[in-house]
């Protein structure tokens, strides 16, 4: 790692909690190895008037880089950046952004780009393929508009919440108005499961699916990153299914950060 110096760009990872970030550690790494003077640290901050305060202190430090934005901000900041991606507008969420050299605030949508590269990265194809999505959280929201990027033939999407649901699905549906479409429902005849709720972080979280509908050839992919395998992992595995990890997410989407964050 480059030694910190006053040339350093700060970059944080935005949270609460942050307890168990991990994109610092990775990103690091990456600039370490890419030979780029920035440092990023994980930064808790609370929801509501806090995240304003923290929009407009980034404004004024002149070696702030830019944050990756994680739960509970992602539909929170949009408000206060001063531009858009198209997908981050369209998706109304954000999970990153940069502070440009006249201290506006660029945000754009990387996280459900990096879920479909991580599974492309492990061969698996999503073209043509029905696909069941459990969420509509931020996370949901940026998968759903990536798979449909990549032509996914069908999308179930299931929520507990069915404003979400149907937010997710009115947002979707306007940028992709081809794409087939539905709620609810249960993983058959699915090619592809994916678990975009935050269910299985925490021990006795139940299932975010009921695993009697969980079967081969199925792939079963996860976002939640700790633990590994998760419980819904583990009954996939046991169901015969393949698994692919939270972790394949952010592998996919590390270098896409990189570029954003560092962009002149
Ligand atoms: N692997 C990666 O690189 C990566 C990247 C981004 C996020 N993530 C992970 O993805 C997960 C979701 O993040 P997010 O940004 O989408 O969070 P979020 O916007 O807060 O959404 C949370 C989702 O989980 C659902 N949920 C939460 N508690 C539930 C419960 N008890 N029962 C049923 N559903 C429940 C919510 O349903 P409601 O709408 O009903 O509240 C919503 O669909 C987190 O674990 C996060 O760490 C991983």
């Amino acid at each position: 790692m480059t030694p910190i110096s006053g040339k350093t760009k700060l970059f944080a990872t935005l949270g609460h909690p942050v307890t168990h970030v991990l994109t610092p550690q990775k990103l690091n790494t990456l600039f370490a190895k890419r030979h780029y003077d920035g440092v990023m640290v994980p930064v808790g901050i609370a929801p509501g008037q806090d995240l304003a305060t923290f929009a407009a202190s980034i404004r004024v430090m002149q070696n702030f880089g830019g944050a990756v934005v994680t739960v509970p901000h992602k539909t929170a900041i949009v408000s206060l950046c001063d531009r858009l991606s198209h997908r981050a507008e369209a998706a109304g969420a954000v999970n990153v952004l940069r502070r440009e050299a006249d201290s506006s605030l660029t945000g754009d949508l990387l996280d459900g780009v990096g879920f479909v590269n991580g599974l492309k990265n492990a061969g698996e194809v999503i073209k043509d393929r029905r696909i069941f999505l459990a969420g509509a959280g931020g996370a949901a929201l940026a998968i759903a508009f990536a798979l449909a990027e990549a032509d996914a033939a069908h999308i179930t999407i299931t929520n507990r919440s069915q404003d979400k649901l149907d937010d997710l699905t009115t947002r979707l549906k306007k940028s992709f108005p081809d794409l087939s479409i539905s709620q609810n429902g249960n993983p058959d005849k699915h090619d592809i499961v994916i678990n975009a709720t935050s269910l299985g972080l925490r021990e006795n979280d139940p299932l975010p699916v009921d695993p009697a509908h969980l079967h081969p050839p199925m792939l079963v992919a996860e976002v939640v990153m700790v633990p590994e395998q998760t419980p819904l992992l583990k009954a996939a595995s046991q169901a015969g299914c393949r698994t692919h990890s939270g972790r394949h997410m952010l592998a996919g989407q590390l270098s896409a950060i990189f570029d954003f964050l560092t962009a002149e």
